[in-house]
């Protein structure tokens, strides 16, 4: 798929990505599972760099969920080292593009350098006009929904919120990507096809796309035959065919 094909008035907004397999990527090479990460990271700068070039709003990316704490202590400790340096090295980047970084999760479960190299990447580029970055760490959909319900249950109580008023779009402001899109579409790599637990509200009426490509493997070229393929995509939103014809 040509980059030059692809229609620009039909792109996503926002993609949103489960970055899977650098584990079997590492395996099928006899490699320590953290060499996967390792090359999983450089697939992240280069896929951060053609969705700014694309000029997408947002781009989010599930780095950790809350369940991959419990992978072993060894291989917790080298992602948290990876991604400590993934920051350190590239801020200056994100930045010089414009890029605002965002992230979403149990921020506090993270160790105290890397939540602080998080919010030093955060605080450099919050005036940022360009495409939003936004990083699922320490991150569950059902975690994020229980986190957004216990704040309103408090407000309720000190009856700053009406429970008759809770809707969709006050219950959206409440969660992590509270003023961000939803996706348009969602990648995943490696072929499972399953969403653990990533942005479970958010994906609602987001379109898949997954692929059998670990993600150490991915390219740009497997970036853009995922957009030729979402542009092949009728959108209904539950309405019929004629309904959308005459929007
Ligand atoms: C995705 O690759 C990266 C993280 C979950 C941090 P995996 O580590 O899950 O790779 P596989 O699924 O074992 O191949
Ligand atoms: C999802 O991948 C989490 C990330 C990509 C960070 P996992 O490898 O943890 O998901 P499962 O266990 O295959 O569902
Ligand atoms: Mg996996």
């Amino acid at each position: 798929m040509d980059e030059k094909k692809l229609i620009k008035e039909k792109l996503p907004k926002h993609i949103a990505i489960i970055m899977d397999g650098n584990g079997r990527w590492a395996k099928k090479r006899s490699l320590a599972r953290i060499m996967g990460h390792r090359k999983g990271m450089e697939v992240v700068r280069e896929v951060v760099r053609t969705c700014h070039e694309l000029d997408l709003e947002v781009l989010s990316l599930y780095a950790f969920s809350s369940e991959n704490w419990q992978r072993p202590r060894s291989e917790v400790k080298a992602l948290m080292t990876l991604l400590k340096r993934y920051l350190r090295s590239e801020i200056a980047e994100l930045h010089k593009n414009n890029i605002k970084m965002n992230a979403i999760g149990d921020l506090k479960r993270l160790p105290e350098d890397v939540v602080s190299l998080v919010h030093e990447a955060i605080e450099k580029t919050k005036d940022n006009k360009g495409m939003v970055l936004n990083v699922a760490l320490s991150y569950s959909g059902r975690g994020e929904i229980i986190r957004a319900v216990t704040e309103i249950g408090q407000k309720i109580l000190t009856h700053q919120v009406q429970p008759s008023a809770i809707d969709e779009t006050m219950l959206s402001q409440y969660l992590d990507t509270a003023g961000l899109p939803d996706p348009d579409l969602l990648i995943r790599t490696s072929g499972e096809l399953r969403v653990s637990n990533f942005l479970l509200w958010q994906i609602a009426y987001t379109e898949m796309y997954v692929t059998d490509v670990l993600w150490p493997d991915f390219k740009k070229e497997d970036l853009y035959n995922a957009l030729d393929d979402y542009q092949k995509r009728k959108r209904r939103f539950g309405l019929t065919d004629e309904q959308i014809r005459s929007n």
